[in-house]
């Protein structure tokens, strides 16, 4: 079930995710770059889908389902909600998790109005951040948004690309600075101390890990 809400102005991070890019997704940025160029092994990324995720769950920026088709949940029909600003997403990750029958939304996470929806005990927010676009400030509303939108002592958690005070190898540099001047990424100004801001004003307790040029986050409503 697809249901459609208004976006706004920031399908350039989202409309890079064709059909033919999402077949070459899971490989290149899962297999390759996570360990060659962002120095985060991909299998941290699993270990926090698996500490976090619940039988009442939402995907904020969907992919390919790469992480949720390893989450092994204890219920045969757990609540899953795909929301993306793509439709290519939701049809692949829909089909990648189809036995769980998840429904899909288009909605742009930096929209001033989230569809109503029953609120969630966890949310994933698993590099998206750092696709949105900059400053920092500018998608603050993105966590806010994310917040109205999980439970009561319900997590988001995830993990998000840094390029402020991040030690990186060249190619890992020039490649996150072309990202961003393609605007698939928009993280130039991101910063530990800006994630950890935004993190401070909208959640009543967070935990921020550095892996390589990714912080790993969780925090708590
Ligand atoms: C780098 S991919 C991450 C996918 C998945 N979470 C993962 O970890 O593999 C970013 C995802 O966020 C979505 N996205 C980008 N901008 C968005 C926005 N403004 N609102 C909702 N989704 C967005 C993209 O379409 C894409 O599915």
């Amino acid at each position: 079930m697809t249901q459609t809400i208004a976006t706004r102005d920031s399908q350039v991070g989202a409309a890079v995710y064709t059909k033919t890019a999402l077949k070459l997704y899971d490989f290149w940025v899962h297999g390759f770059s996570n360990h060659y160029l962002w120095n985060c092994p991909t299998e941290k990324l699993h270990a926090i889908y698996q500490r976090h995720t619940s039988n009442n769950h939402l995907e904020v920026g969907a992919g390919t389902g790469f992480f949720l088709k390893q989450v092994p949940f204890r219920v045969l029909k757990p609540r899953i909600v795909l929301m993306d600003l793509n439709q290519n997403t939701l049809e692949v990750a829909s089909k990648a998790i189809q036995h769980y029958q998840p429904a899909g939304i288009l909605v742009d996470i930096l929209a001033e109005n989230m569809p109503n929806l029953p609120a969630f005990d966890s949310i994933a927010f698993n590099y998206v951040w750092h696709c949105l676009p900059s400053p920092p400030a500018r998608k603050n509303i993105a966590f806010r948004n994310v917040a109205r939108l999980l439970k009561d002592g319900g997590v988001v958690f995830g993990a998000t690309l840094l390029m402020q005070d991040t030690p990186m190898n060249p190619f890992a540099k020039a490649l996150m600075k072309l990202y961003n001047q393609k605007g698939i990424f928009g993280n130039e100004a991101d910063s530990r101390e800006a994630l950890e801001s935004v993190l401070a004003a909208n959640f009543s307790r967070y935990e921020i890990r550095q892996e390589g040029a990714a912080a790993l986050f969780s925090a708590w409503k």
